[in-house]
């Protein structure tokens, strides 16, 4: 294999340009070309195909900083339809026009499916990324308890969800334990979560804070960190009896609760806090949006302004509990170490399941107690149901205990293998020497999209 393409889809994390640079650097060794295909999937649908040589004589060019959060290939939610063969040809044809001998997809869940009518005719592999962590499986054999059932409103006309699990398992089972991406989105949120306290100690409020990972509650699990007094995870639907108790417990006794919740999070019927309305992306993800607001209407209602009055530590429900969402500041910026490492060495797995001949494989990170963290391919067939689709992981409900509404004793063990040296002190360093760099006031930002532009070739020369 002499030319390898590679692109990046999907929602963007900070550790994409490290995947990108571990690939490369890789196939420098192997003495790989490797094309990247600017904007994920959409720049397959572009007949002149816009795309830059990574590895010009087999040299990083030097835009590819894998301290660097976004992609500088760009991403989008674009995905290829089976459906529509025509297409397929289309860009079949345009991948050979530009040499292309084998692809690497970037990307989670979503990618993974989107990658499978493309693996049928090229040789093709995922490079995991998400920071929702929500590609992999909790145990081999979790596809075949899924169970599908008749949903109009769904895409397709049926809804899939995870039976009631029988099996028993321990975390060495976990097929790709952690994806990159997450570790520093836990970072931003566990950060954000420690942020919010000492203002909510202050002021005698209660403070919900969102954050993403769609229906998986890994990102909420993990900002346990920032020591919130409560954790809702959309694996678990909500128990507002029991919540509004435990609010009330914990701010008779400190004058303040910082409550996190997942953006998925489900009401006692099974329905999303947060998506009022069935808004999709292109790729068919419900977009949540208002989980936490939602929950503030429902708290206001319950708890009432009596309550905050009586102990005069604030006027109305309505101002004492106010929500924050840590919003895309936990996909963008600086990777963390762990993210940084781990990520490269998934990009370099991929290169090699190509050049093995590994078609539709997946460079997985797994991890056991005796041997640490390890990068391996990963068959895709095996992520597949009995339908042939691929499911987003949810967080296995036994990582929470519902009653305290924390990390469980699993939750926790699962946690610390990624966060105990998840930190670099490179990570520290860099913040000391660059945040506050006189620079920074007067010279403007250069985005990398700049020195990219002047790089992009496409395939039929200029319009
Ligand atoms: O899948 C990553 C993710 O950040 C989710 O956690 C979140 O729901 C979604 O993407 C947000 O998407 P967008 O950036 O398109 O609003």
């Amino acid at each position: 294999m002499k030319r390898i393409g590679i692109l990046t889809a999907g929602g963007d994390t900070p550790a994409l340009n490290a995947t990108i640079h571990g690939a490369v650097t890789r196939a420098n060794q192997l003495r790989v070309e490797i094309v990247g295909l600017i904007k994920g999937f959409n720049c397959l649908f572009n007949p002149r195909v816009p795309h830059v040589f990574l590895n010009p004589l087999f040299q990083n060019i030097p835009e590819l900083d894998p301290t660097k959060g976004g992609t500088l290939i760009g991403s989008s939610r674009d995905y290829v339809d089976p459906e529509r063969k025509n297409d397929l040809d289309l860009i079949m044809g345009r991948l050979s026009q530009l040499g292309i001998e084998g692809l690497i997809c970037v990307g989670g869940d979503g990618t993974l499916n989107g990658l499978q009518p493309l693996a049928e005719r090229l040789p093709t592999v995922l490079a995991p990324k998400t920071i929702d962590n929500d590609l992999g499986l909790n145990y081999p054999s979790e596809p075949d308890e899924m169970v599908r059932v008749n949903d109009p409103a769904a895409r397709g006309g049926f809804r899939y969800k995870t039976a009631e699990s029988r099996a028993v398992f321990n975390l060495d089972q976990i097929v790709n334990y952690v994806t990159p991406g997450y570790a520093t989105a836990v970072y931003v949120s566990a950060s954000g979560v420690e942020r919010i306290r000492t203002t909510a100690e202050s002021h005698r409020r209660i403070a919900i804070v969102e954050v993403m990972g769609r229906h998986s509650g890994y990102i909420a699990l993990g900002s346990a960190y920032g020591r919130p007094d409560v954790i809702l995870v959309p694996e678990h639907a909500l128990d507002l009896e029991l919540l509004v108790e435990r609010v009330k417990q914990i701010y008779d006794l400190q004058k303040n609760v910082v409550i996190v919740c997942g953006e998925g999070i489900v009401d006692e019927q099974g329905r999303d806090l947060g998506a009022e309305s069935r808004t999709t992306d292109p790729a068919g993800n419900i977009q949540l949006t208002g989980a936490a607001e939602a929950l503030r209407a429902r708290l206001i209602q319950m708890i009432g302004d009596r309550y905050f009055q009586l102990y005069r530590r604030g006027e109305s429900a309505r101002e004492a509990i106010f929500t924050r969402k840590v919003g895309h500041t936990q996909r963008g910026g600086r990777p963390i170490l762990f993210d940084r490492f781990y990520a490269a060495q998934q990009g370099a797995c991929a290169v090699e399941l190509l050049i093995e001949g590994r078609n539709n494989a997946v460079s997985v990170l797994q991890y056991n107690q005796a041997k640490g963290f390890f990068v391996e391919g990963y068959d895709a067939n095996r992520f597949r149901d009995r339908w042939g689709l691929i499911h987003a992981r949810r967080m296995h409900p036994c990582m929470y205990d519902p009653h305290l509404m924390k990390p469980s004793r699993m939750g926790i063990d699962y946690l610390t293998p990624i966060f105990g040296d998840a930190i670099g002190e490179d990570d520290a360093e860099h913040m000391r020497q660059t945040l506050f760099a006189a620079g920074n006031l007067t010279q403007p930002y250069h985005s990398i999209n700049t020195d990219v532009n002047k790089r992009i070739r496409f395939l039929a020369g200029p319009p």
